[in-house]
């Protein structure tokens, strides 16, 4: 396995290897939900290049990119094991050198629920996935369904700007309990690990309604607020959206056929959680 830390040797690299060539991108803290990810591409290709970045760009100023999760030899050895050929891990500066000036800005697929709360992040995610895709020219990229919002930024940001790449979307990898598989998750103390998997009960009984025949939007979104008002740790509900799965755009009524996602944000403690499901 190479490790490569500049977008130079990256991209003369992924010029040369065999086809397909299958990407994942990732900000490191591996978990199960990636090593699916990098399973699946491994399978699909030739050739599996991983990259490690956080990209300090799709952090807000009070968010948390300084203590974000980092386990960069862990991460190694994972994708070591899980046979990756190439890790892309650049620094920042070699991402963003002095003077980077240029940025994509994400249209309405992007501005509701997590664009809302944290205003510029799908700005800088599409930015460095486009700067991911344009250095490493993938056959395929892959991506997990827990960020539901992102899928869709990027299966747009890949369709509007002909990037070309085939966009792989995984199932959300669950934890016994429920609780979708996150990175963050390791910030939960053990009471907000215990309540955490509310939101799964929540979406699990929106989805429920709706499978019993509840076309309504509010009425299915009531459903899921009941659970999570049972938990006095979550101390926000910052979004219960039902939207079409492609645009992000909200639906009032569910359309029959129609593919529709149900996703929530909660603040537990000092961490946000987010997680949805698909109808369809
Ligand atoms: O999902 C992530 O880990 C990141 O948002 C991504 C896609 C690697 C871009 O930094």
């Amino acid at each position: 396995m190479k490790i490569v830390e500049t977008c130079a040797e990256m991209a003369a690299l992924c010029r040369t290897v065999q086809r397909p060539l299958g990407l994942v991108p990732t900000m490191g803290a591996l978990h199960d939900g990636h090593i699916a990810l990098v399973r699946r591409a491994r399978a699909d290709s030739e050739t599996m290049a991983a990259s490690i970045f956080v990209n300090p760009s799709q952090f807000g100023p009070n968010e948390d990119f300084a203590t974000y999760p980092r386990s960069f030899e862990r991460d190694l050895h994972l994708l070591e094991e899980n046979g990756a050929d190439l890790v892309f891990a650049p620094p920042p500066e070699e991402v963003y050198p002095d003077g980077f000036d240029t940025w994509i800005e994400p249209g309405s697929v992007a501005q509701g629920m997590e664009g809302s709360a944290r205003p510029g992040h799908f700005r800088g995610v599409v930015t460095v996935v486009a700067k991911l895709f344009t250095i490493t020219r993938p056959d395929r990229a892959y991506f997990g369904q827990k960020d539901g919002q992102q899928v869709a930024v990027i299966r747009k940001l890949n369709d509007d700007l002909n990037l070309g790449v085939d966009v792989v979307v995984m199932p959300t990898i669950r934890e016994p309990d429920g609780l979708a598989l996150s990175s963050r998750n390791a910030y939960l103390t053990p009471d907000e690990r215990e309540t955490a998997p509310a939101v799964y009960r929540a979406l699990c009984a929106a989805e429920d309604v709706w499978r019993r025949g509840e076309r309504d939007a509010d009425r299915i979104r009531r459903a899921a607020n009941n659970i999570l008002g049972r938990e006095a740790l979550i101390h926000a509900v910052d979004y219960i959206s039902i939207v079409d799965a492609d645009t992000m755009q909200p639906v009032g009524t569910i359309p029959v056929g129609g593919r529709v996602m149900i996703a929530i944000a909660v603040r537990l403690g000092s961490v946000r959680l987010i997680d949805n499901v698909v109808l369809s």
